[in-house]
């Protein structure tokens, strides 16, 4: 099999992630990096991984060889890059948060499915034995009736994480603060484990960082079927703890903690997640398994944000 040529889209932190794990890839190649806001870093950037840097979307996707994308750019220029994609007909990986809201979603599968190009979005933890073994056994109906599930995200950021970031924290850039951009794995493996959730009564504030957004959120949710949940997430609980998950039931319990203690920096992540996540992606490609995350599965994530949000009074969506 050929190796498939990527081009990143973006050229910042988890940019350099995507291109180690392309690089550790016999199933991958780098053919560039493409950024629309600094051709000056993707040039950096090309010159420490390989590749070519490119400005503009029309080159970068007609370049020779270039047959996937993996989105690596601030969370609002998501669709932007998705739709440059679709157009060039290029399969295209994105990261967390698909977008930011679930129009902008909605329109990016409308778009793909137009043009046919697979749309895939990377939460790299769906690779974790922890996420793989509690749906195993939540499938087999191990735990009996769920009763409830719960995730807890009690990071910290520093102050300058937000100041220094055009985009970090803020509604137009991030479409949120630690809900969307931290919490968003576990509220992933929620969607992916649990049924929909039905209700949710929430708070949110900005109680330690100058944010626009929030820095803590705390909700309930009620699944279809009847089980509670929770959902704590913050960037605001110093000096930050290892992020957990739990579902309980009649017949057994799984609970997660991660081993992070610290703050979860995000420039300290492996990149093996990334590596399986894009392989899977490659492999689907090729007529393999189909990837587990299509934009409708990463849509339920954000949908549920979305609702948390409102809930807790934020009007967000309204602010796009
Ligand atoms: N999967 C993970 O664990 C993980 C971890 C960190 C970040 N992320 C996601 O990766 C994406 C990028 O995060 P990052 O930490 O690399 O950000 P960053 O600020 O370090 O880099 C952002 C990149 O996007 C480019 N860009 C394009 N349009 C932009 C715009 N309108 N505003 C600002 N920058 C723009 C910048 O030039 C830069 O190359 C985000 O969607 C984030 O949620 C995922």
């Amino acid at each position: 099999m050929d190796k498939r040529g990527v081009v990143i889209i973006g050229s910042g932190l988890i940019a350099r992630f995507h291109a180690q794990a392309v690089n550790a890839s016999d199933k991958l190649e780098l053919k560039g990096f493409c950024d629309l806001f600094s051709l000056e870093s993707a040039k950096k950037a090309a010159a420490e991984f390989g590749g070519a840097a490119w400005g503009d979307y029309k080159d970068a996707f007609s370049a020779e060889g270039v047959n996937m994308a993996t989105v690596a750019t601030a969370s609002c220029a998501h669709d932007e890059a998705v739709f440059a994609a679709a157009e060039h007909g290029v399969p295209v990986l994105v990261e967390k948060p698909l977008a930011i809201t679930t129009a902008r979603i909605d329109a990016m599968i409308a778009a793909c499915r137009k043009s046919g190009v697979p749309l895939g979005c990377i939460f790299q933890t769906r690779w974790d034995e922890a996420f793989v073994d509690a749906k195993r056994r939540i499938d087999a109906g191990e735990l009996g009736r769920i009763t409830y599930a719960g995730i807890r995200v009690p990071w910290w950021r520093e102050d300058d994480y937000y100041t220094k970031s055009s985009w970090h924290g803020t509604w137009a850039g991030d479409g949120g603060g630690s809900l969307i951009n931290q919490a968003i794995h576990l509220v992933d493996w929620l969607v992916a484990l649990m049924p929909p959730v039905r209700e949710v009564k929430a708070f949110a504030a900005a109680l330690a960082h100058p944010v626009e957004t929030e820095d803590t959120v705390s909700a309930a949710l009620r699944f279809e079927g009847g089980a509670l949940g929770g959902v704590y997430a913050t960037t605001a609980a110093f000096p930050g703890r290892g992020k957990t998950m739990e579902v309980a039931g009649t017949k057994g319990t799984i609970a997660f903690s991660d081993e992070a203690t610290g703050t979860s920096r995000p420039d300290q992540l492996p990149f093996t997640g990334h590596q399986k996540c894009f392989e899977a992606f490659a492999d689907s490609l090729e007529g393999g398994t189909p990837y587990p995350i299509p934009g409708e599965e990463a849509r339920k994530s954000v949908a549920l944000i979305e609702e948390i949000y409102k809930s807790a009074g934020l009007g967000r969506t309204e602010n796009f």
